[in-house]
């Protein structure tokens, strides 16, 4: 398959041009849209380390291409340096960023696909990796697809929807989740309006949500994360929806730092709070959130922003980049397979009871 899998979308935040991935950098948006090539596995751990692609789904595509790049890169290799090259370009993806289970679930899924298929020529072992990484893109537009017909139905007509972070097609291979909910309302006819939380301090509301839905003229306004509570407190939220990173066995949901704030502020209003969640998001093996690996990020990234420094050099700073909501706190799971009301571990376990 020489074609990327989304030449139709209008937002392709990963294609495959010319043996390489090509993914937008979202550090720079929305001030510049470009695209920058990726040729290995390292490459493209570092583009998921530095943020270029971000988003639970979409870092799993990503490292699914990265393991096709890294058998590509090995094409004349010996056998051996080819054996011993996959499992370093395999360890290298894993050490990427530690919350995103999609990360895990996407390398587990290459990895099955390389033991099952080591004793071919390379060059068949280079094609069905590169076929598995462009099945598992295709796949995530499907669910979110799948997700945000669900979705659209639990949002009334003119809704005014909360969301924090992004969950759009940025985050993933497109529609998004959180996002791909709202558009498939959208697309419903219904009048929906989206507030986007800035979401401090990667600013990925303001720079990357206000941006998707300013495309598509999908009516949005931007506030600071320390706004949500009084426009709740004054009638002007109808419901909240966002992604995650990992959801628990017991419903707990990790999602950007942030998220449990507006959570506890959503049900002190009365506000539902929904999670769009695929599958692939949900970790049965992690008992609850409290056992959710959270990344601490750099400093700088709460000092100040770009060249630009407000706090004092020396400092002490935190920078965790995700939070947990517990379970209690969430109204719904959208997945792809319906939707999960008051999720919990027996609910999110008969998901995958097929
Ligand atoms: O640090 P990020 O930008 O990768 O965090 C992303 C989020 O927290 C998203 O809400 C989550 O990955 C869901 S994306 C469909």
């Amino acid at each position: 398959m020489s074609q990327s899998f989304n030449e139709q979308q209008v937002v392709q935040t990963l294609r495959w041009r010319d043996g390489r991935l090509e993914m937008i950098d979202q550090r720079v948006l929305p001030a510049k849209f470009e695209y920058l090539p990726f040729g290995s596995a390292a490459g493209v751990a570092e583009g998921i380390r530095a943020m270029v692609v971000r988003g639970a789904p979409a870092i799993g595509c990503a490292a699914a291409y990265g393991i096709a790049l890294e058998a590509a890169a090995l094409r004349d290799a010996t056998r051996e340096a080819f054996c011993d090259g996959m499992e370093v370009g395999f360890d290298v993806l894993a050490a990427s960023r530690p919350t995103a289970v999609n990360l895990f679930w996407s390398l587990k899924r290459m990895r099955a696909l390389w033991i099952a298929i080591k004793h071919l020529a390379i060059a068949e072992i280079i094609d069905q990796l590169l076929a598995q990484a462009h099945e598992i893109s295709a796949e995530d537009v499907r669910i979110n697809h799948a997700m945000g017909n669900h979705g659209a139905a639990l949002l009334p007509d003119g809704a005014r929807v909360l969301t924090h972070c992004n969950a759009g097609a940025l985050a993933t291979a497109g529609h998004g989740t959180a996002l791909g909910v709202i558009r498939s309302a959208v697309q419903a006819g219904k009048r929906i309006s989206v507030i986007a939380d800035e979401t401090r301090p990667f600013l990925q509301g303001a720079r990357l949500t206000a941006w998707e839905m300013v495309q598509e003229n999908i009516p949005v306004t931007l506030i600071t994360d320390n706004m949500a509570g009084h426009l709740m407190s004054r009638g002007e939220v109808d419901a909240v929806v966002v992604g995650t990173d990992r959801v628990a066995a017991n419903g707990d949901v990790a999602n950007k730092i942030g998220t449990y704030m507006v959570a506890v502020l959503a049900q002190r209003h009365g506000i539902p709070f929904y999670v769009a969640c695929p599958l692939s998001t949900i970790d049965l093996t992690v008992p609850d959130g409290a056992a959710i690996p959270i990344e601490e990020r750099p400093a700088e990234e709460v000092t100040g922003f770009r060249q630009c420094q407000w706090a004092a050099n020396g400092v002490a700073v935190r920078n965790p980049a995700f939070d947990v909501t517990p379970a209690e706190l969430v109204t719904a799971l959208i997945t792809e397979k319906g939707v999960v009301t008051r999720p919990n571990r027996k609910s999110i376990g008969d998901l995958f009871v097929s």
